[in-house]
């Protein structure tokens, strides 16, 4: 089996494309500092599937910890790096927390795959490069706009890397994966998202409707789309995750057209913030308790997925309709606070 180092593997997307890489014949070790990662997320993989994994409980803006993996694992056949913090409004407020984090994790782990010869690398990006796409839906060759965000700008400032690193190394196969907003859960309701203080919209959401949230806010319905607030292309956890084994195959079966490619993961669909939540309220069964406020800075107004390309290159197709984005989510938030108890008071 090809072994796979995945940095970040404790985190939501990572965990998730985890469960994926096993379950298409892979063999997985994570290395995840957890500072945003839950080891429940590594837990719940295990239950699913019926298999220990190993954590290395390392970060990777330390050099001489990062190489202790590969010296350790020398038969790594690729590497997926997830590890990055991934909040926008977050991004807003620490810019400098951001660059040093995913920008000198990204660094060490090139350099540990240069060193050891690990040649086949997928990157998390994500559709916050475009910044506000001047058409819509947004094909890979749109040119980068202004980044909305320091999160989005340390995504573009990552792929730049990863792209002068592969012009250098002939041998060294690079696939950029942007994603577009990953949501749901997987449907075993053993794993999701175990941030508590995310600030994505559909895990809060979820913990309003179950009360962990008294209300929630619709940032901006002001905005220039068919009902006022802001467009994204929603897409399941779990079609991410299958599209990263894809990707890997792709390049360790040697398909791949050039040494870095890029490709966007999304459903090719635009959903309001509103749409959205009424899809939650009709799945549900739950009335949302929200607010009209004012727009969220960094937000983009729209973006949405031209997807072809990885549809007819990595053979990938999002399986899961919006409807089931919600349920998967929202057994996943029932599920996750059943095996959380709520603290008694006093
Ligand atoms: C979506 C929309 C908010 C919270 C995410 C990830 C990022 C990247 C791109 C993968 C926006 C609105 C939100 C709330 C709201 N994905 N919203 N009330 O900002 O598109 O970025 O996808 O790499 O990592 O963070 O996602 O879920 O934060 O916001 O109205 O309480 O929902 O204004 O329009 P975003 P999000």
């Amino acid at each position: 089996m090809s072994k796979i180092l995945v940095t970040g593997g404790c985190g939501y997307i990572g965990g998730h494309t985890i469960v994926d890489l096993i379950q298409n014949g892979f063999d997985v070790i994570c290395v995840d500092d957890l500072s945003r990662g839950s080891i429940k997320m590594l837990q719940g993989i295990e239950k699913i599937v019926g298999r220990p994994i190993k954590n290395y409980k390392v970060d990777l803006c330390n050099l001489d910890d990062t190489e202790a993996i590969f010296l350790e694992n020398p038969d790594l056949v690729g590497v997926i790096h997830f590890a990055a913090f991934k909040s926008v409004p977050e991004s807003v407020r620490e810019p400098l927390m951001y660059f040093k984090n995913n920008l000198n994790s990204l660094i060490n782990i090139l350099q540990c795959a240069e060193d050891f010869d690990v040649d086949n690398f997928v990157f998390s990006s994500s559709c916050a490069v475009y910044g506000n796409p001047s058409e819509l839906p947004v094909s890979e060759n749109a040119p980068f706009a202004e980044p909305e965000s320091p999160y989005a700008r340390t995504k573009q400032m990552g792929e730049g890397i990863c792209r002068d690193f592969t012009t250098f190394h002939k041998d060294f196969n690079t696939i950029l994966l942007r994603y577009f907003n990953p949501v749901g859960a997987h449907p075993s309701g053993l794993i999701g998202e175990f941030q508590d203080m995310t600030e994505n919209l559909v895990p809060v959401i979820t913990k309003t409707a179950i009360g962990k949230r008294k209300e929630m806010s619709v940032f901006g319905n002001d905005y220039p789309t068919r009902d006022g607030s802001c467009v994204r292309d929603y897409v399941h956890v779990c079609d991410i995750a299958h599209a990263h084994t894809r990707a890997l195959q792709y390049i360790i079966e040697d398909r791949n057209k050039s040494n870095c490619e890029v490709f966007n993961l999304g459903t090719g669909t635009g959903v309001t913030v509103l749409e959205l939540i009424d899809a939650f309220e009709r799945v549900s069964g739950q009335k949302l308790n929200y607010k009209i406020d004012k727009r969220r800075p960094g937000d983009v107004v729209g973006v949405y997925a031209n997807n072809n390309k990885a549809c007819a290159m990595l053979g990938w197709e999002p399986k899961y309709s919006l409807d089931e984005m919600m349920a998967t989510a929202w057994n996943w938030e029932e599920a996750y606070a059943a095996s959380k108890p709520e603290k008694v008071a006093g």
